[in-house]
């Protein structure tokens, strides 16, 4: 067994209490055996009989979970930074989309790319959100947009799994937008998803996630509640991109189908908040597309008052959300969504874990559960988020093992 010690306060996430309760122990240490947790609590309780035969010394750092970054479109081709310069000029990421760039020019670049090239880019960008303390990442695809292409980025995911120490965990997006050879006959497109790559895709075992783009530029509610109840019947969760350039009811349809979570958000309407409350939707916030997209935040406050859990993520992509910096998105939640660090603390580790149905596995630091820990050097979670750094973090562990830092 092997022992983390000198922790000046590690912070377990359980699931239980409200959000903002994120269960420090002060003088803590951890104990683990190969890749899962057997202890947790105070240094001084340490029980005298477990078989130590590795220390680690933490140095005085915090220690928290694994962070998750539970909404990602990982793997994708190209970049638009010609775009971000359009925005920064004052055009508006929907006329951006309505011209034929956006998503649909990503969509041009991921068909080009090979998957090799895709799997290059993506795993410097996983070691690179690794260093940040990020152990689990949620990968969609969504930029292939035929059959192929689709199942070409889902191959990647699923080659990565075995070749990074992250955990990823594949989402089939391929209700994105409607790609541009079927503009004039969308519902061919929607049968293409519903008959053919849907099926495949969970006979493949390429995803566990079936996720969809409610929208103006996008997809209906009728067409979302159709793909969704097609992906379900074929084993894929539902998860939906809702309301977040529009308030569209997409959040009210997560809770319909007991969706496992309702991303961005930022135009939810009383009765979304109090619908995914019932249901116990996560809402995924994503304030790196909010602020690249000079939106109005999530109403954070609103959702967790009605008791609703909110998850932080990154939404990296080459559009909306080119960075994958999950700590600055969780700084972003506190100043722009009026979430306290512990809050946006849970909205990384256990409640991203229940966004990606990961909850009993990982998320906080129980016994029983992975030994996924990041040590961070900071004295406390509220100092973290408030003297924000390029890095804070120290050491990874993924699985019981060392995988980053000294
Ligand atoms: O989550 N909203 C839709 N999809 C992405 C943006 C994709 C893009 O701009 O390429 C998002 O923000
Ligand atoms: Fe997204």
């Amino acid at each position: 067994m092997k022992i983390l010690e000198n922790i000046a306060t590690l912070y377990t996430c359980a699931m239980d209490g409200e959000q903002k309760d994120v269960h420090p122990i002060p003088n803590a240490a951890l104990i683990w055996d190969n890749d899962s947790i057997v202890w947790v609590g105070k240094a001084d309780e340490v029980p005298a009989n477990y078989p130590i035969n590795q220390r680690f010394d933490a140095e005085g750092r915090i220690v928290l979970p694994g962070l998750i970054d539970c909404h990602t479109h990982l793997a994708f081709g190209g970049w638009r930074a010609d775009e971000f310069e359009l925005r920064s000029l004052g055009a508006a990421y929907i006329d951006i989309a309505k011209a034929g760039g956006g998503i649909l020019s990503t969509v041009k670049n991921t068909r080009k790319a090979t998957k090799y090239e895709l799997k290059e880019k993506a795993r410097g960008v996983l070691a690179q959100m690794t260093a940040l303390g990020v152990t689990t990442v949620e990968c969609k695809s969504g930029y292939g947009l035929t059959t192929e292409d689709e199942i070409k980025v889902l191959e990647v995911y699923k080659e990565l799994k075995t070749d990074v120490p992250n955990r990823l965990v594949s989402t089939f997006l391929g209700a994105h937008t409607i790609p541009p050879e079927f503009i004039e006959r969308r519902d061919e497109y929607i049968d293409l998803l519903c008959k053919e790559m849907i099926p495949k895709i969970s006979e493949a075992k390429l995803a566990e996630f079936c996720d969809i783009f409610v929208e103006i530029s996008a997809f209906t509610i009728e067409e979302a509640r159709r793909i969704l109840e097609t992906g379900k019947a074929h084993g894929l969760s539902p998860k939906i991109h809702a309301d977040q350039l529009s308030c569209s009811s997409g959040a009210e349809l997560a809770a319909e189908l007991g969706a496992a979570s309702a991303d961005h958000l930022e135009y939810i309407s009383d009765q979304g908040i109090s619908d995914m409350a019932k249901k116990g939707v996560v809402a995924v916030s994503l304030p790196l597309a909010t602020f690249y997209l000079c939106q109005p935040a999530i109403p954070a406050r609103k959702l967790i008052e009605a008791g609703v859990p909110v998850a932080v993520s990154t939404d990296f992509n080459p559009g909306s959300a080119p960075s994958f910096h999950l700590p600055m998105a969780m700084m972003m939640a506190c100043t722009l969504q009026k979430m306290s660090p512990a809050e946006a603390l849970k909205g990384t580790t256990i409640y991203a874990a229940k966004a990606i149905q990961r909850d009993s596995e990982i998320g906080s630091l129980e016994a029983g559960k992975k030994a996924d820990f990041i040590e961070i050097d900071a004295e406390n979670v509220n100092h973290w988020l408030y003297h924000f750094r390029s890095n804070a973090c120290e050491r990874v562990f993924i699985n019981g093992e060392h995988i980053h830092g000294n």
